[in-house]
């Protein structure tokens, strides 16, 4: 898998998502359903964006006990799309639960990837609201490793991590990288941030980029400088 810029279309429904993908012309960008717009628009919505020829992650990020998640990436798995997720804080035997049920009938499945902590958690959140009483960069190592030995293809997790990621895990093992912004001051509720050139020098291997797409008025160009900035 070479390096991509995932597009999150955190969108409220089917009629704006599609509005937006129509702009982009000339390219078919790898996109990012999330929760708004699955829950609110259900499978169709993937069904109909794989019909136009993109890549998909279906970014549902499970987390419940092994046989539900089991069974709902069974179901997840049959709508084709190409990759998916769950937070590496179900466990490993929930992860493995996971890998076994994306498998198809004809042994192909989707890359399945782990969030580690979340861009949007700092340090002192963890330690005060969760009561992880490591250093994040320790814990998101450990999720990362319990990852790969359940069998996952990567994590997601800042780019920030992603080469200490690589570092521990192979270089093979993915890191897909949300937290990706031109200018700190438009960070919003992300944390961790980065720019798409820095994302690259990191080893990122995908990153996935929302709002400095979706709320710019020129949302190709910006997609186009990222893919210039990060892919080359
Ligand atoms: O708009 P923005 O660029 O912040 O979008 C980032 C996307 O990546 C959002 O859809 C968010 O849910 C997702 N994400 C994240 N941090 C993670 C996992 C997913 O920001 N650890």
């Amino acid at each position: 898998m070479g390096k991509d810029v995932i597009i999150a279309c955190d969108f409220p429904n089917k009629e704006v998502c599609l509005n937006f993908l129509s702009r982009f012309t000339d390219t078919k960008p790898f996109v990012k359903i999330g929760m708004e717009l699955f829950y609110s628009e259900g499978p169709d919505i993937v069904k109909e964006i794989k019909s136009r020829g993109h890549k998909i992650f279906l970014d549902l990020k499970l987390h419940d006990i092994p046989n539900t998640v089991k069974k709902a990436m069974s179901v997840i798995s049959r709508l084709d799309v190409d990759m998916v997720n769950v937070h590496a804080a179900g466990g490993c035997e929930m992860m493995q639960s996971a890998v076994e049920g994306l498998i198809r009938q004809d042994g192909t499945r989707p890359i399945i990837i782990a969030v580690t902590q979340l861009t949007s958690t700092s340090e002192k959140m963890m330690q005060d609201e969760l009561l992880i009483n490591r250093p994040l960069s320790e814990v998101v190592m450990s999720y990362a490793n319990n990852a790969k030995k359940s069998g996952l293809d990567g994590v997601v997790c800042s780019p920030l991590e992603a080469d200490l990621v690589h570092a521990m895990c192979g270089r093979e093992f993915l890191t897909v990288t949300p937290g990706i912004r031109y200018s700190s001051s438009s960070a919003g509720d992300q944390k961790r941030v980065t720019t798409p050139a820095r994302a690259k020098q990191l080893n990122s291997d995908y990153i996935v980029v929302g709002r400095p797409i979706t709320a710019s008025s020129d949302p190709v160009g910006v997609y186009n400088q990222c893919m210039f900035d990060f892919v080359g």
